[in-house]
């Protein structure tokens, strides 16, 4: 059991110094800009684990709507393993997102164990993260690829309410705050896909993040849009940036993008679970997932 000198509070901006730290001994490597984004998604559902004034655990709970949360950031320090400070902070979690459905991301088979065990026992969807540096030379301009029944805009150009549609006619729930917090983060872009009558087909995101820039997500309604995405975004980085992907393992159209570009190194595989009902997110469409932490 956890020992009784530990306490699980709400984490404060200020605490996401340390909570970096924790990432940084698992080589997650979070900067504190990125996880405070994360925090600010549900300000309420941030937990952290202390012992004194020592943070030595985390975790997080991202209620997004009435009907949907998902749990991210299960961390304890090392050599405080093993006394019930995760399994605390699970209950908080669960506190916090009270009847919703709930979808978690196992990093390996002994998470994917203990999240059935606790609950999670919907196995839905793998993403994997490939790193690479684009073949900038190899590259075709995007006017090659981009159709006359589309064009390519930033995000500025359309209305922010027509791109959260978009985006929950995919993952089938509405996440305006997550977006509109996730695209005003520092050095982030957005471009768009549009028909002739300005309605959205697609939509890509990228940051920089640890080094690279990581595309979350990359949403499209085909293929040839989402290539068209990924190739603005690439003509838009410096020469020899390294990016980040994160597709679905069975959009196989997804996996075959990455792998055109170059972009192959395998960096993990997580697997998606629901505690619930698994949620019926149009994979087919995902060619690049908003992140480990969100789905
Ligand atoms: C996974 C991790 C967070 C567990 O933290 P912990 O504080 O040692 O866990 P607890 O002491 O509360 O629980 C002991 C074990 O019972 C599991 N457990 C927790 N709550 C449980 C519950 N309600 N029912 C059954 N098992 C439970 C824990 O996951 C843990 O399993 P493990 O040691 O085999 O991993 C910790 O090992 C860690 O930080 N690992 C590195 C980061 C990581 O891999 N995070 C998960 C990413 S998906």
């Amino acid at each position: 059991m956890a020992s009784s000198d530990v306490k699980v509070h709400i984490a404060t901006k200020e605490d996401m110094g340390a909570v970096s730290a924790l990432t940084v001994a698992e080589e997650w490597n979070y900067p504190v800009e990125y996880l405070e984004t994360l925090r600010l998604l549900d300000p309420e559902g941030f937990f952290v684990a202390k012992k004194g004034d020592e943070i030595v655990g985390t975790g997080m709970a991202i209620d997004f709507d009435d009907d949907f949360a998902y749990f991210a950031m299960s961390i304890t320090k090392k050599g405080h393993r093993k006394q019930g400070i995760q399994r605390r902070i699970f209950q908080e979690r669960f506190k916090h997102a009270g009847d919703r459905n709930i979808g978690i991301n196992s990093a390996n088979e002994r998470r994917k164990e203990v999240n059935t065990e606790i609950g999670f026992t919907l196995i839905s969807h793998q993403v994997s993260c490939f790193r690479g540096s684009v073949d900038r030379d190899a590259l075709p301009s995007v006017g090659m690829l981009q159709s006359s029944k589309y064009k390519i805009l930033p995000l500025s150009s359309v209305s922010f309410e027509s791109l959260v549609n978009y985006d929950a006619s995919v993952v089938t729930f509405h996440r305006a705050n997550f977006l509109k917090l996730w695209c005003k983060s520092t050095g982030c872009v957005t471009f768009v896909s549009v028909n002739e009558s300005g309605e959205i087909l697609g939509y890509i995101n990228a940051r920089p993040l640890m080094g690279d820039f990581s595309v979350l997500p990359l949403i499209a309604d085909n293929a040839e849009i989402a290539e068209s995405l990924f190739l603005t975004l690439i003509h838009h980085l410096p020469d020899n940036e390294f990016v980040k992907v994160h597709p679905v393992l069975t959009n196989l159209a997804a996996v075959e993008l990455a792998k055109k570009y170059n972009i192959q190194e395998l960096l993990y595989t997580i697997t998606c679970q629901f505690n619930k009902n698994i949620l019926p997110v149009k994979l087919d469409k995902v060619f690049s997932t908003s992140g480990p932490e969100i789905i």
